[in-house]
């Protein structure tokens, strides 16, 4: 099979954990008889540094013709960095935000599941680390705080900064649609997060949940506030299987979800539509206090490559393949610094990407 992939190894540490999973996909398909194209697109701060912008309209072209977007992370030191001087539509996360609407990926998948070989990276209490956890996060993409009006001005001498957020009964649907659908195939649980006793979206959100809920008889629903969520994450991570949540709670939420898998460096993402395209980058960001030192966690991005091979090309034993991979390298004691333990080996990114491909058999 050949697989046309859109490759955006971007900022930071992207370009060094986009390395390790094309090396991790070149084994597959060596091993498996397929044939990987890859067509790189400049994005975010490396596209700004090239053409000024942090995507291009040709860009977007290049994702569409594709069947799929590997990407690596985008962005630098919101502190420090020059591109965070340019106007806000002007800067790296900006580029990010136009092409996961210009592709319209409003469902963004992120499982966290606790390796049993990670449980002494989990800082949780050992009884909640050795029953382990296995969720997904299913985040709406494409709406919300972070696509609403937002606008910054002066009223009578005060400055002013107003962001809005809005969700239509449709947007809410569709993503309750996948988060059902993802429970039916899973242990058929959905938690739906949102702040239904403040906000008037998560009141919508909640009734329209409710309803797509009905078509779904055999799957228990159950509603939570975000804020008790953010809580009942860390002392009984066990009870989540699906979360359904809305964008900037699930953006929130992940992060959190992957520290107690032991590292956001575990933490993998599939951006999907309703076809089978699909965008796929590690939950987290371009790390630029690691950048270069060849000590990021590639796993993340290897494991979003997995959910690609599965998701878009229907490739479940070499999808499967990945997964055990890392399952085994894990189990053979093999560590990045995030994930370090007592009496592991500390490998760098190079040699995780190196012993990962050549576990693929
Ligand atoms: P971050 O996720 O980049 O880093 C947070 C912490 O986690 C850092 O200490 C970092 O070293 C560590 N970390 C992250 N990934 C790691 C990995 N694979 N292995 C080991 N350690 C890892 O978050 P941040 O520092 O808040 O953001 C940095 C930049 O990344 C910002 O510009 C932000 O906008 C951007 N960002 C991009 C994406 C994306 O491209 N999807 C996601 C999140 C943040
Ligand atoms: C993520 C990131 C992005 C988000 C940023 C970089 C725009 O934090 O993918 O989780 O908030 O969605
Ligand atoms: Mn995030």
């Amino acid at each position: 099979m050949k697989l046309n992939i859109a490759c955006i190894p971007g900022d930071g540490i992207g370009p060094e954990i986009v390395t390790e999973a094309k090396k991790v996909l070149n084994k597959i398909a060596s091993v498996y008889g397929h044939e990987m194209v890859y067509t790189d697109i400049l994005m975010g701060g490396a596209s700004i540094d090239v053409h000024g912008v942090p995507l291009t309209a040709e860009a977007v072209e290049t994702a569409k013709a594709a069947d799929c977007v590997l990407m690596g992370s985008i962005g630098g030191n919101t502190a420090t960095s020059p591109w965070y001087k340019l106007a806000p539509g002007l800067r790296p996360e900006a580029g990010l935000l136009a092409l996961r609407k210009a592709l319209n990926l409003f469902a963004n998948l992120r499982p966290a599941v606790l390796y049993d070989e990670l449980a002494d990276a989990c800082p949780l209490k050992k009884e909640i680390s050795q029953a382990g956890f296995d969720m997904v996060i299913v985040r709406e993409l494409t709406g919300g705080l972070y696509f609403g009006e937002r606008y910054t001005t002066e009223e009578g001498g005060v400055r002013k900064a107003v962001d809005t957020l809005t969700y239509n009964e449709n947007e809410i649907r569709r993503i309750a649609i996948k988060g059902f659908d993802i429970a039916m195939k899973r242990r058929k649980k959905v938690t739906s997060v949102d702040k239904a006793n403040v906000l008037d979206s998560s009141r919508l959100w909640r009734k329209v949940v409710e309803e797509v809920a009905a078509d779904y008889s055999e799957v228990t629903l159950e509603h939570m506030l975000v804020d008790n969520c953010a809580m009942q994450l860390v002392k009984d991570p066990a009870q989540f299987d699906v979360i359904l949540t809305e964008n900037m709670f699930g953006d929130i939420l992940s992060d959190e979800a992957s520290m107690v898998t032991g590292s956001i460096g575990m933490l993998a993402s599939a951006s999907l539509n309703d076809s089978k395209f699909g965008l796929y980058e590690p939950s987290h960001g371009s790390a630029p206090d690691i950048a270069g030192k060849d000590i990021a966690n590639p796993i993340a991005t290897i494991l979003s490559a997995a959910m690609m091979l599965r998701f878009t090309f229907d490739l479940d034993k070499e999808a499967d393949e990945v997964e055990r991979a890392v399952k085994n390298i894990l189990e053979k004691g093999y560590r990045t610094a995030d994930i370090m333990s007592e009496g592991c080996k500390l490998v760098g990114c190079k040699e995780m990407g190196d012993l990962l491909a050549d576990e693929i058999k």
